[in-house]
């Protein structure tokens, strides 16, 4: 059952997909005070959801805000990453979900303040909340999803490995990518664009000297059975004689400040703006723009920065100029050191520019602030739609690094700048149930890490995890150590791992496609699955994947065994150097041994192996 609360919304956030009475009088579970919404929590009781956030699968005991925030330093003191995703589970005496669907900032204290004491306190009561509640946590998602709407699907040939880097910078390195996979004989499907193909990153462009023929390159690797999958930002170079800057200018398709003139920020082309993707004749027209690339042979775009994030606007710069200029030299001290450092790094994703900003909407004009959260997903809607008329419905695939539950129907996510860090395993695996209890199914992290340096023991393990999502993309920032599968010498372990993917493919895929049809989660805590065993309810770092499969990843440097929680007799299956062999084992606790390269993963009935392919086009 779903009950509808109604504040006072400025706007559809386009989250939602069933029109619903309001239920008024109906009881909530929450007691509300001003604008705090309460509940009483029982010592056990155990919260889920909220999607893409640091810590815990239960997340019990921190605080959090969906406020879309650009961050590449994902340590467990942060509130919020990029994703608003406000729905949250609550597992206690009392099982019920609940969706707080508004476009602006909220926070949810779950045990934070008061370790008892779970509040929600938006910042705005522009607001309407969902009630969820059904006869068990699988179902609870279920009927929230229900809610939603259906999950994006993308084609069977997103499902497979792909290599990006920061620093591709010429045709010959994505090409010389290419042949190194295609020569150690490791399976691939994609290879990504990152910024450095675009001429002086302007959107829709490419680098007449780094990139003399894309059409070329992408239909060479395609015969290879290669996409090439380019990114596309958020913010446009200002620059007149650049046609989408002067097109957009003139129609009034950027955001505006208080003067009703283009607001200025900077990004990567340096001076930029903004899209109005809550605009929807400027979100149509940005997405007409994807042409430009789609002539090319390409089917496939990743779209960035658009939380949106912005690394200074003009006004801010000028501001802090001024703030610097004023400052005497000679009485300098530690303090005033760090005052003034930090007049420059406030300058990042402030939110006096979020509220400098304005959206020319469907129900009038709004300021940034009050529906940031919406950016994101509205970029990601505004791509879609043109996708799906330039390369034929369910045909191309488009992700995107800032979201809003809506976004779900109309893209995957990726989980942003994570480091290479054995904690960032960990993170990944467990922020994935939380993505698909918000309808976000087709994710994954960046493989080996973004920022930081990889090693070969990091890379390998994290792969083993990451054979399993959806999205299985290894990529990393400019000026970090290589990372591709055949950067640290010896190819085979990793060509071993990869291949696994291909041969679990099948199953993979049938199992993203069941939870999409039917409003599943592709990725389950155990809890979900066996809400009678206490020891399931507690395990925080394995998962389910779809009906009859169970991930137990090492993520710890130098681990060569873990304890695994078995909470039925399962079929362990041991991968190990390209040979499968099973063991059967008995529910309960076992310590079993994961020595580097090799990959175990757990089955409840029998889960068929493809034959080894070299990429997705030779699957039946
Ligand atoms: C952002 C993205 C990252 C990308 C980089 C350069 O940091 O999150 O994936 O590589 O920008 O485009």
């Amino acid at each position: 059952m779903i009950q509808r609360f109604s504040y006072s919304p400025i706007l559809s956030t386009g989250a939602v997909v069933k029109d619903l009475p309001i239920s008024d009088g109906a009881p909530l579970p929450f007691t509300l005070d001003g604008q705090t919404f309460t509940f009483h929590m029982d010592e056990k009781t155990r919260v889920y959801g909220l999607g893409e956030t640091v810590r815990g699968i239960n997340k019990r005991g921190w605080i959090y805000e969906s406020f879309c925030t650009d961050d590449p330093n994902h340590n467990e003191g942060k509130r919020a990453l990029y994703g608003a995703h406000n729905f949250i589970l609550i597992d206690g005496k009392q099982k019920f979900g609940a969706f707080f669907d508004t476009p602006s900032k909220i926070t949810f204290d779950l045990g934070y303040t008061d370790s008892d004491i779970l509040t929600v306190t938006p910042e705005s009561f522009a607001l309407e909340v969902y009630i969820v509640t059904a006869d068990s946590l699988k179902a609870v998602v279920r009927e929230f999803r229900s809610l939603i709407g259906k999950s994006y699907l993308p084609p069977r040939w997103a499902f497979g490995y792909g290599q990006s880097r920061w620093g591709y910078v010429t045709e010959q390195d994505i090409r010389e990518c290419a042949d190194r996979y295609e020569k150690a004989g490791i399976p691939i499907d994609m290879i990504y664009l990152d910024i450095d193909y675009m001429d002086r990153f302007k959107d829709f462009s490419v680098s007449p000297e780094r990139f003399p023929n894309l059409r070329k390159l992408s239909d060479d690797l395609k015969s290879r059975g290669i996409r090439l999958i380019p990114i596309i930002d958020a913010a446009v170079k200002v620059e007149e004689g650049y046609g989408v800057y002067d097109e957009g200018h003139e129609k009034g398709y950027f955001c505006k400040d208080e003067n009703g003139e283009d607001f200025v920020v900077g990004v990567w082309p340096g001076r930029s703006v903004l899209p109005d993707f809550l605009n929807p004749e400027a979100a149509k027209w940005f997405g007409e723009k994807y042409k430009a690339l789609t002539d090319l042979g390409i089917e496939g775009f990743w779209n960035d920065m658009n939380e949106p994030a912005l690394f200074y606007s003009e006004k801010g710069l000028l501001h802090s100029f001024e703030e610097i200029k004023k400052m005497d030299i000679s009485q300098l001290n530690a303090l005033s050191f760090f005052g003034a450092r930090d007049v420059l790094a406030r300058l990042q994703n402030n939110d006096d520019d979020y509220k400098s900003f304005y959206h020319n909407t469907p129900s009038g004009k709004l300021r940034h602030y009050d529906v940031h959260n919406l950016y994101g997903a509205y970029m990601t809607k505004s791509a879609h739609d043109a996708l799906e008329e330039l390369c034929g419905e369910g045909n191309s695939l488009i992700f995107s690094r800032a979201s809003y539950i809506g976004a779900h129907r109309w893209g995957g996510v990726w989980t942003g700048d994570n480091a290479s860090w054995w904690g960032h395993i960990l993170q990944s695996l467990q922020q994935m149930p939380g993505l698909n209890m918000c309808g976000f199914l087709f994710s994954g992290s960046d493989i080996g890490g973004f920022g930081s340096n990889c090693t070969r023991d990091l890379l390998l393990r994290w792969m083993s995890f990451a054979l399993f999502t959806p999205l299985m993309r290894n990529h990393a920032a400019a000026g970090t150590r290589s990372q591709e599968a055949y950067a640290f010498g010896d190819t085979e372990a990793f060509r071993h791992i990869i291949t696994l993917r291909y041969r679990l493919l099948p199953y993979l895929y049938d199992s993203f496609r069941y939870a999409v049809e039917n409003d599943e989660m592709y990725f389950r805590p155990l809890r979900f699955d066996y809400e009678d065993d206490e020891v399931a309810a507690a395990v925080e770092d394995q998962l389910m994947v779809g009906d009859r499969l169970m991930i137990a990843p090492i993520y710890t440097q130098n681990a060569e065994a873990r304890h695994v929680y078995l909470p039925e007799k399962m079929t362990q299956v041991r991968m190990h150097e390209g040979d499968i062999s099973t063991e059967e084992l008995n529910k309960g606790w076992h310590y079993v041994s994961v020595p580097l390269g090799d990959v175990v993963y757990f089955t409840i009935q029998d889960v068929e192996l493809a034959e080894p392919v070299r990429n997705t086009s030779e699957l039946d």
